[in-house]
């Protein structure tokens, strides 16, 4: 049975999952709750948004244990072990990504937007949490779990720095972090191949694909917002990633995949530089 008495407003959805510790069951949640928002977008209704006061932080699980990056430890890539830990890191990074997908419906539900946004972000969270569970199976099917090794304790800070602007956590998540998804997810799937790791291959494959159009949510609602406020998208994008994304961007980028993705190169190259002060 529902624990909502009436039918919940998109808001109240994404508070289940962002309070909901454990992986699998967040993202049970997560992929019920889609289903229930596309169910009635099929039958001509717009659902509530609603509002919503997001934790700062989601709830998660006891493990992982979280990590500064440099205290991570290192592990030869192509080695069995190491394969294991790529794996292991992608599912964490799915399951922020969950996160910060209902975060920003919940987060930013005070600022009108049209119903496609929140169809582009509920379709997104949808995505990310069949890729944890992708990631979950693959794991498992290597005899270990999600939990099992320490992870990236550094990942929900880009939420936490842009909990204040959509147009900066557009920039920085989708647009930045997400697309840094598609420059290195070719290598990975190639490292997979070459030990005939079907599973995994599959999985990634799934992943690659899907990921392209959350890069285009964010370049989409970017150019959305720019436009109602008439700026200028690009110099805007600079100035937000130099202001609220840690460091440069790194090449080599997936250029093909990112213009698919509605991400031109006078968009990323330039923050690849340091800018004088
Ligand atoms: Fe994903
Ligand atoms: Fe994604």
């Amino acid at each position: 049975m529902s624990r909502f008495p009436a039918e919940p407003t998109l808001c109240e959805r994404a508070l289940d999952v962002l309070t909901t510790a454990d992986g699998r069951a967040k993202t049970a949640k997560s992929r019920a709750h889609a289903a229930e928002w596309f169910a009635a977008r099929a039958d001509g209704t717009l659902p509530a948004v609603g509002h919503g006061a997001p934790p700062l932080r989601p709830a998660r699980p006891d493990a992982p244990e979280l990590l500064d990056p440099r205290a991570m430890p290192k592990r030869k890539p192509g080695s069995p072990q190491g394969r294991i830990a790529l794996l292991h890191a992608v599912a964490h990074i799915e399951l922020n990504a969950v996160d910060l997908h209902w975060d920003l419906i919940a987060r930013f539900s005070h600022v009108p937007m049209p119903a496609g946004f929140y169809d582009d972000w509920v379709k997104a969270a949808d995505d990310e949490s069949k890729h944890f569970q992708l990631m979950c199976d693959c794991l498992e099917e290597e005899g270990s779990f999600y939990g099992a090794l320490p992870a990236h304790a550094g990942m929900w800070r880009a939420a936490e720095d842009t909990a204040e602007d959509l147009l900066a956590r557009l920039a920085v998540v989708p647009m930045v972090l997400e697309a840094r998804g598609l420059d290195v997810t070719p290598g990975m799937i190639a490292l997979f191949r070459k030990v005939g790791a079907t599973r995994a291959v599959a999985a990634l494959e799934t992943i690659y694909g899907e990921e392209v159009a959350h890069v285009a949510y964010g370049s989409k609602w970017f150019h959305f917002l720019c436009g109602r406020d008439n700026t200028d998208p690009k110099p805007v994008f600079h100035a937000l990633v130099r202001k609220h994304f840690h460091g440069l961007l790194k090449p080599p980028f997936n250029e093909e995949k990112r213009a698919d993705a509605g991400l031109p190169p006078d968009f990323y190259w330039p923050l690849t530089e340091d800018v004088a002060d």
